[in-house]
Order: C-alpha cells, then sequence, then structure tokens
C-alpha cells in the first residue's frame, strides 16, 4: 500500500476528490494524513469526520520560510509517505523541501501550465482573451509551477465568463484529473524521461 500525504490549505474539494476515489475505487493507497498549514481549512475537518488523520503546522507560528519548510517536513515525514499531494496548498515551497520530495510531490494547478504561473490564473485567462483554459497536474519542483507535467484538462472560455463561472468549469475538471493522475503515481504507470511524463499503458494525459 502506498502511503499519501495530502497538503491543503483551505476548502479540499480536491483532497477530497483524490480521497473519496482512492477508497471508492480501491487504489493500492491509502490517505495516511491531511496537513493544513492554516488551522481553520475546511479540509481539515472534513478529513478528520472521516478518520483520516490531521495535522497542522501553521505557518504564522515561523519566523522565517526555512523554519516553516523544515517544521512542514517534520510534520509530513511523521506518516511515511511515498507521495506529497499538493490540493490547494497555497504557501510557497524552497528549494530543499522540493529537493526532498523531489518525484514523489504532485501540484494541481489552475491553468494549462506554463501559461499562468501563479495567482489568479482564471482572471489573466479571460483578460488575455483564451479561448480554451484549464488545468494541469504536475511533479513539484523548486521553480514555482513548474515541473514535469502529468496530465491536463481543458475547457473552453465561454463569451462573458467571469472569473467565478470559468473556476468553476475548472474545478469540476479538477475533480477528475487529479484522481486519475495521483492512481497513475500510485500504480506505477508514470516514468519521467527528459522531463517528459509518459503514461506506462498509453493513457491519454489529456480530459478535454
Ligand atoms: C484549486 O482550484 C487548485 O487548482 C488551486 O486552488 C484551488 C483549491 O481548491 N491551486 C492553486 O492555485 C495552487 N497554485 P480546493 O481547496 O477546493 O481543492
Amino acid at each position: 500500500m502506498k502511503r499519501i500525504v495530502i497538503l491543503i490549505s483551505g476548502r479540499g474539494s480536491n483532497m477530497q476528490a483524490v480521497a473519496e476515489a482512492c477508497a471508492r475505487e480501491g487504489w493500492p493507497a491509502t490517505v495516511a494524513a491531511v496537513i493544513s498549514n492554516r488551522p481553520q481549512a475546511a479540509g481539515i475537518a472534513w478529513a478528520a469526520e472521516r478518520g483520516i488523520p490531521t495535522a497542522v503546522v501553521d505557518h504564522k507560528a515561523y519566523g522565517s520560510r526555512e523554519a516553516f519548510d523544515a517544521a512542514l517536513q517534520q510534520a509530513i515525514d511523521a506518516f511515511e509517505p511515498d507521495l506529497l499531494v499538493l490540493a490547494g496548498f497555497m504557501r510557497i515551497l524552497g528549494a530543499d523541501f522540493t529537493r526532498h520530495y523531489a518525484g514523489r510531490m504532485l501540484n494541481v494547478h489552475p491553468s494549462l501550465l506554463p501559461a499562468f504561473t501563479g495567482l489568479h490564473t482564471h482572471r489573466r485567462a479571460i483578460e488575455a482573451g483564451c479561448k480554451v483554459a484549464g488545468a494541469t497536474v504536475h511533479f513539484v519542483t523548486a521553480e514555482l509551477d513548474h515541473g514535469p507535467i502529468v496530465a491536463q484538462a481543458v475547457v473552453p472560455v465561454l463569451p462573458g465568463d467571469d472569473e467565478a463561472q470559468l473556476a468553476a468549469r475548472v474545478l469540476q475538471q479538477e475533480h477528475k484529473l487529479y484522481p486519475m493522475a495521483v492512481r497513475w503515481f500510485v500504480e506505477g504507470q508514470l516514468r519521467i524521461e527528459d522531463g517528459i511524463v509518459w503514461h506506462a499503458g498509453g493513457a491519454p494525459q489529456l480530459l478535454v
């Protein structure tokens, strides 16, 4: 059984999608813990109600990014993860941290990377006149919102869309895309060659 630790900062709907798919589809994996940097994160209550171990490492309690990263790493490693899943985790992680979890840390980002790294991705896609938008699951490296791309989901940007409408359309796809990608990882289906991620069985790494 692969052990998955999920990091969140808030609502945790992607965390829920992964945890529910893991249980429902009988993955060779278990969600060993959900960890938040915000004590009030709604996702923490959801996980605790379902008997999933939870922890909070409050970034406000640490004087530097390095101290926070070290405390977070200690909390994570207590659960002996095979895979770290960032699900709406809104802190920038340092190079030591990303190196420690290299090749075993995934993130979902609400844009078609490498376009629109950072924040306000939906507003920026609308303002740029994009006709499609989407989400990306990628391995995490030291560079923010970069790293080998595991899978992408594409949605249309419709005339008159506001930020909330586009975000909701993308989020719906994230809830399919992220469980699919995490399942591939725990089933050992992913390999990285020269920075490109391939699925061993040739599955399309794309949802449209
Ligand atoms: C999701 O849309 C996720 O892609 C995004 O935050 C949202 C979290 O929602 N992540 C980022 O922007 C990371 N850079 P959730 O807490 O309901 O999963």
